[in-house]
C-alpha cells in the first residue's frame, strides 16, 4: 500500500491488486482525522508512506491497521463529493453566486473556454485544469481575470479546498443560469495543473468555418457542438441581443447577417468567426435549428458545456 499527497485535495491511497492498483482519494479534511502520526512526502501521487521516526512505530502500525476499516467510509465520502447536489457542490455554488453579477457572467463563461479550450485529444494535453490562472498575460486572454472568483475561492478553501478547475467549471455554469440559460450541473474533483498549458491551442477569430471545425475536432468536438458552444457569444458585447441574457438570439441575429448591411453599428455585430459559421452549410443547418428552438439550443449547449469542462481532466477520484 502506498499513500501519497494528491495536490491540495487530499491524500491518495493506492492499493496494489492482482490486476494493478486501485486508487482511493481521501478528502483533505480527513488528513487530520487519523493520519497525524504519518508523514507524507509531497512529491505527487506516487510518493511512499513514511512513518514519523519521532513517534513510536506502534502508533504508525495502529494507523495502518485502522486504514482498511476507514477505506470504505472515506471512499464513499469522496464519491459523494463528486456528485452535484452535495454539501461541497452547494457551498461552491453559494459562494460563486455571491460574487457573480449578470455583468460579470460573460467574462466568467469565457474563462471556462480559455481554460478548457487548450485540450488536444491526440496527445491528451491541456484542458480543464485551472492552468488559465498562469496564462492570463497571453494576448488571447486579454481582459480575463481570475480576481472575480478569487474571493469565493478563498472562502471555500477555508472550509474544503477546491481546485481552480472546479471553481471555473461551476462558475461558468452559474454564469449561464444567472443570465436565464439552462441550469447545468457539473461533476467535481478536477485537479489543477501546476504548470501552464501549451500556447496556440485556442481558435483565432480570423479562422474560417473549416478552420474552426478542425480546431474543435482536435478538442473532440463535432460541428454541432462547435455551433452550440459558439452560442455563448450571445453573452457579452458583440451585439447578439442583450449582453446579459443567455438566449438563442445569437442564432437569430446570425441568420439576419446584419454585418452585411452598409454603414452604422450593425457592421460591428459578431466576430469574423461568428460570421464564418453562417456561411458553412453544415453549421447553417444547426444555426437554423437553434434559432427555431431555444429549448434545443439549451439542451445541446448544456451537454456540450459538460463535455467542455470534462476535457482533459485529471480526476481526484477512484
Ligand atoms: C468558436 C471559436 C471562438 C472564437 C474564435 C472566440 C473568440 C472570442 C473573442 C475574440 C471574443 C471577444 C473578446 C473581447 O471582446 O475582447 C470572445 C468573447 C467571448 N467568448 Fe469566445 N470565441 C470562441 C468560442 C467561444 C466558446 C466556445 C465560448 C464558451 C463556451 C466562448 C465564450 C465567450 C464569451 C462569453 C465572450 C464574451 C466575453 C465578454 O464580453 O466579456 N467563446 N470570444
Amino acid at each position: 500500500m502506498r499513500l501519497g499527497v494528491s495536490g491540495k485535495h487530499g491524500v491518495r491511497c493506492s492499493i496494489g491488486t492482482a490486476s494493478g492498483e486501485a486508487k482511493t482519494n481521501f478528502p483533505a479534511k480527513l488528513q487530520r482525522l487519523s493520519f497525524s502520526t504519518v508523514k507524507f512526502r509531497p512529491d505527487h501521487a506516487s510518493s511512499d508512506l513514511a512513518v514519523s521516526s519521532s513517534t513510536s512505530s506502534r502508533r504508525g502500525l495502529i494507523c495502518i491497521a485502522t486504514l482498511p476499516c476507514l477505506l470504505p467510509l472515506i471512499g464513499s465520502l469522496r464519491a459523494n463529493a463528486m456528485q452535484p447536489g452535495t454539501k461541497e457542490y452547494l457551498l461552491i455554488k453559494e459562494e460563486v453566486r455571491k460574487v457573480l453579477s449578470k455583468g460579470k457572467a460573460a467574462g466568467v463563461l469565457r474563462l471556462v473556454f480559455h481554460d478548457a479550450g487548450t485540450f488536444d485529444i491526440d496527445d491528451n494535453t491541456g484542458g480543464m485544469n485551472g492552468s488559465i490562472v498562469y496564462e492570463l498575460e497571453r494576448p488571447e486572454n486579454a481582459g480575463l481575470k481570475k480576481s472575480v472568483l478569487q474571493k469565493a475561492k478563498t472562502q471555500i478553501d477555508a472550509i474544503q479546498p477546491v481546485s481552480w478547475a472546479d471553481m471555473i467549471a461551476v462558475a461558468g455554469a452559474e454564469a449561464v443560469e444567472v443570465c436565464g440559460g439552462p441550469p447545468i450541473q457539473v461533476s467535481l474533483g478536477r485537479l489543477d495543473s501546476p504548470v501552464s498549458d501549451p500556447e496556440g491551442r485556442l481558435p483565432e477569430e480570423s479562422l474560417n468555418a473549416s478552420g474552426l471545425k478542425k480546431c474543435f475536432q482536435r478538442k473532440g468536438f463535432s460541428t454541432q457542438e462547435l455551433v452550440a458552444l459558439s452560442g455563448a457569444h450571445t453573452l457579452g458585447s458583440k451585439g447578439f441581443g442583450s449582453p446579459i441574457s443567455f438566449d438563442n438570439s445569437y442564432y437569430k441575429v446570425l441568420l439576419e447577417k446584419p454585418w452585411t448591411a452598409s454603414g452604422g453599428m450593425t457592421s460591428m455585430v459578431g466576430l469574423p468567426s461568428d460570421h464564418a459559421l453562417v456561411e458553412d452549410d453544415e453549421c447553417l443547418r444547426w444555426i437554423k435549428k437553434y434559432a427555431d428552438s431555444e429549448s434545443l439550443f439549451f439542451e445541446d449547449f448544456k451537454n456540450a458545456y459538460v463535455k467542455l469542462v470534462n476535457s482533459g481532466v485529471m480526476w481526484n477520484n477512484l
